[in-house]
């Protein structure tokens, strides 16, 4: 491979993968474009407003704004000038919870006018296992010497410029170049890469989200057998693991949404021909605990008419994105009980939405949906508050 400074597109490059991604990548020297169909975030970036909470994004945005190794491109044209081609877009299970492969090819199509000989199309999406492969011979029947790699992303939402640094990346090539590319790419920033086969590494991909799933199914199924029965999960859970090495990793209850865990679950359902009953089992478990939070609130409250506030709507503590949500399900669940809800977020503005001070003000009945750190310093004294997270009971 030439020692001329590489170029790559990152598309999808305004999205929560593609972003930081694309800002290490030029930390890491390389020249970047940043393609995305979206013309508002795009223009955001130009103007240095970072779209979405992320640790060190606005300040490592604001250092590279002007740097002449960082382009933007609303579309995929600039694609032939490249070396390489990193595709973060989003990869969705459809309504029968199969793997919606028609977006990446989608845009497999738009970007082949634009792909040239000799340049290497690295898949950082979550792909259902194969597609990779199905992908590359998609590319040989163009007649494309396109090589094809898959190297997943592994990052905690909100977290991605940190832990680049930290994670090792898992590598993959449909050929020697393509994997020397990813290679040369990935190890400019990681504490070491890890080579599997294309096929491998998407499943390691799977496997690494799901794993994360059925852990919190464990602890949600855990957290209804207690309440269920009267019992307080968390006094139970803090005996267990307290000075107990073994149960470290035995996670709190709570919402285990998002647009990653549930899906991916899901794709490694289909993927074993819809026989992965441990994964089915967490999704019942966790896609029911908003239901189970409702059904024990009814016995000690009468909703109907009740004012009820749900504090956090995101997925996820301390983060605006609120895609594939529980605590939008609770709510639909509240108001299916006729239920007036108030709901509330620090970083989410959305119609109807209030203060915080105005919710903890009128509701009779609180639900914590989104464990957000501002929380912590509220006085829960006097107030009844649903809490499967256990954040009201935390020290401050
Ligand atoms: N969000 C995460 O923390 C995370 C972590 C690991 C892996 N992943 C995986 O990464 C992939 C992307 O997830 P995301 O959360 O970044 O999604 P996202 O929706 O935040 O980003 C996707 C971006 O692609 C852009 N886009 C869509 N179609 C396009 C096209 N045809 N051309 C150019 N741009 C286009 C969108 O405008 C958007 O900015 C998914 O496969 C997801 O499962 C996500």
């Amino acid at each position: 491979m030439s020692k001329d400074i590489l170029k790559i597109a990152v598309v999808g490059g305004g999205g929560h993968v593609g972003l930081p991604l694309s800002l290490m990548l030029v930390e890491s020297g390389f020249e970047v474009v940043i393609i995305d169909t979206d013309a508002a975030k795009i223009e955001k970036l130009k103007q240095g407003h970072f779209p979405f909470l992320e640790d060190g994004g606005p300040e490592l945005l604001k250092k590279l704004k002007d740097n002449p190794r960082l382009k933007y491109s609303t579309t995929p044209g600039p694609i032939s000038e490249c070396h390489a081609i990193i595709l973060t877009v989003g990869t969705p299970v459809d309504e029968h919870l199969n793997p919606r492969l028609s977006s990446v090819y989608a845009v497999i199509d738009q970007v082949r006018p634009f792909l040239r000989n000799g340049q290497v199309m690295i898949l950082r999406s979550t792909l259902f296992p194969g597609t990779s492969e199905k992908i590359h011979q998609r590319l040989v029947s163009w007649g494309l010497e396109v090589g094809v790699s898959f190297c997943p992303e592994r990052i905690a939402q909100g977290k991605a410029l940190e832990e680049f640094r930290k994670l090792p990346q898992i590598i993959s090539g449909s050929d020697a170049r393509a994997l020397e590319t990813a290679r040369r790419i990935f190890s400019s920033f990681a504490v070491e890469v890890t080579e599997l086969n294309m096929t491998e590494a998407e499943l390691a991909k799977l496997f690494t989200n799901t794993w994360r799933y059925l852990k919190f199914a464990v602890a949600n199924q855990f957290y209804m057998v207690a309440e269920s029965k009267g019992l307080d999960f968390y006094k139970i859970r803090e005996a267990m693991t307290r000075l107990y090495p073994r149960a470290q990793d035995f996670p709190g209850a709570g919402f285990a949404a998002g647009p990653c865990l549930f899906k991916d679950a899901m794709q490694l359902e289909a993927f074993h021909r819809q026989n992965f009953t441990l994964g089915h089992a967490a999704m019942l478990i966790n896609e029911t605990l908003p239901e189970f939070l409702v059904e024990q609130a009814k016995r000690e409250h009468r909703l109907n008419g009740l004012r009820v506030g749900i504090l956090g709507m995101a997925f996820k503590a301390d983060n605006d994105d609120n895609r594939e949500s529980l605590a939008y399900k609770l709510r639909k669940l509240l108001v299916y009980e006729n239920a007036t809800v108030l709901c509330t977020d620090p970083f989410i503005q959305e119609a109807g939405f209030l203060p915080m001070e105005q919710v903890l003000e009128s509701a009779q009945l609180l639900f914590i949906g989104c464990p957000h750190s501002a929380y912590r310093s509220i006085d829960w004294r006097g107030r009844t508050v649903v809490d499967c997270w256990g954040l009201t009971r935390q020290k401050k």
